[in-house]
C-alpha cells in the first residue's frame, strides 16, 4: 500500500475536552486511503526534526479532511496545539493495519481509556454503515476529560466518579455483561496498557473475540528502528512490531509485561 509523505494545510485546531484538542487538516489522497485503526506519523514542528515525529491514530475522515485527537503531555503535543489555520504539518501515512470491522460479528463493544478514544469515531462510522449494534465503554480521569464526539451507545466511566460509572471502563463493561447478553460480540479496545491487559483478561474469561490497539512509544513508525516490540504468544517471530504488524492485535496473540506500564 502506498504511504504518502506530504505537508498538508491545517484547517482548524479546536478544544474537545480539558487539555485535549482535535486537529483537522486537508489531505485529499490520504483521506481516501485511510481505514479505521491505522495511524499517521506526524512531524509536529515546521522545522524538520526527526525527534519531533509522533504517531497519532486517525480519528476521523470527513470528505477530504482528516482529524486527529490528542491530549497535551509533552513537546510534540504542545506544538500541535499551537497550530493555526494556514500552518502546515508533515504527515506520513497511512501506517499500520486496520481494526477487523469487516469480520463476522453482531455487536461491537468498544473500550476506550483516556486518549485511547482517538481511533473510535472513524471506526463507529464504518460500523454504523454496516448496521452493527454498538456499545462504547469510555473511561476518563474525570468528567472534564470525556471526549464523546462521533461515538455511539455510550457508557461513561470516570476514575473519580464525577460522571457515570465510578471506576474503570473495563469494570463498567464487566458489570454490563453481568446483566446483558450482546449478540455475537467483538471487543475493540484502545488505551493505556493496564487497561488493555484488563480487557484481555475479561475477553479470555468471558470467551469474547477481542482486538487491542497498542500505543507503544515509537520512533520511525515504519519497521526500521525496531523500537516498538511486543511479545507474541506464538508464531515464527517471538516479537512483533507494533508499527508494522499492528497497531491492532488479536488479544490472544500478545503478552504484556510489567514494564509495559504506559
Ligand atoms: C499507534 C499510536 C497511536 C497513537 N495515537 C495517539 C492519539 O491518537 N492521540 C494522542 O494524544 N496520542 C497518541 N499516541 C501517543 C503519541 O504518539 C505521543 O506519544 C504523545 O502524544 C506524546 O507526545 P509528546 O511529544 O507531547 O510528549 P513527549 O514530549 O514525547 O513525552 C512527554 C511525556 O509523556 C511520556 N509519553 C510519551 N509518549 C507516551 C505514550 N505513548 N504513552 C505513555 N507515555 C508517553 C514520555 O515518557 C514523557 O514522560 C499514539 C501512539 C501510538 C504508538
Ligand atoms: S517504530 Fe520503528 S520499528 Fe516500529
Amino acid at each position: 500500500m502506498t504511504a504518502y509523505n506530504t505537508d498538508y494545510p491545517v484547517i482548524s485546531v479546536r478544544p474537545v475536552a480539558d487539555e485535549t484538542f482535535a486537529l483537522r487538516f486537508h489531505a485529499p489522497e490520504l483521506s481516501a486511503a485511510l481505514r479505521p485503526g491505522q495511524f499517521l506519523n506526524i512531524l509536529t514542528s515546521e522545522l524538520y526534526d526527526p525527534l519531533l515525529r509522533r504517531p497519532y491514530s486517525i480519528s476521523n475522515v470527513i470528505g477530504e479532511e482528516c482529524e486527529i485527537i490528542f491530549t497535551i503531555v509533552g513537546k510534540g503535543t504542545a506544538l500541535l496545539a499551537e497550530k493555526r489555520s494556514g500552518d502546515t504539518i508533515g504527515v506520513l501515512g497511512p501506517l499500520g493495519n486496520t481494526f477487523g470491522y469487516e469480520k463476522d460479528f453482531g455487536t461491537a463493544i468498544i473500550v476506550a481509556g483516556g486518549i485511547g478514544v482517538a481511533p473510535f469515531p472513524f471506526l463507529v462510522r464504518e460500523l454504523q454503515r454496516r448496521e452493527k449494534s454498538i456499545h462504547t465503554f469510555l473511561g476518563a480521569r474525570n468528567a472534564g476529560r470525556v471526549v464523546r464526539d462521533g461515538l455511539a451507545g455510550l457508557h461513561i466511566a470516570t476514575d473519580d466518579g464525577s460522571e457515570g460509572y465510578h471506576g474503570t471502563a473495563v469494570a463498567c463493561l464487566d458489570a454490563f455483561l453481568g446483566t446483558h447478553e450482546p449478540d455475537r460480540p467483538r471487543i475493540f479496545a484502545c488505551g493505556p496498557n493496564l487497561m488493555l491487559r484488563a480487557t484481555q483478561e475479561l475477553a479470555a474469561r468471558r470467551g469474547i473475540a477481542c482486538e487491542l490497539s497498542l500505543e507503544s512509544e515509537m520512533a520511525c513508525g515504519v519497521g526500521i528502528c525496531q523500537g516498538c516490540p511486543i511479545e507474541r504468544t506464538e508464531g515464527e517471530r517471538k516479537y512483533a512490531l507494533v508499527c508494522t504488524d499492528g497497531p491492532c492485535f488479536d488479544s490472544r496473540d500478545i503478552i504484556f509485561h510489567e514494564h509495559h506500564h504506559a
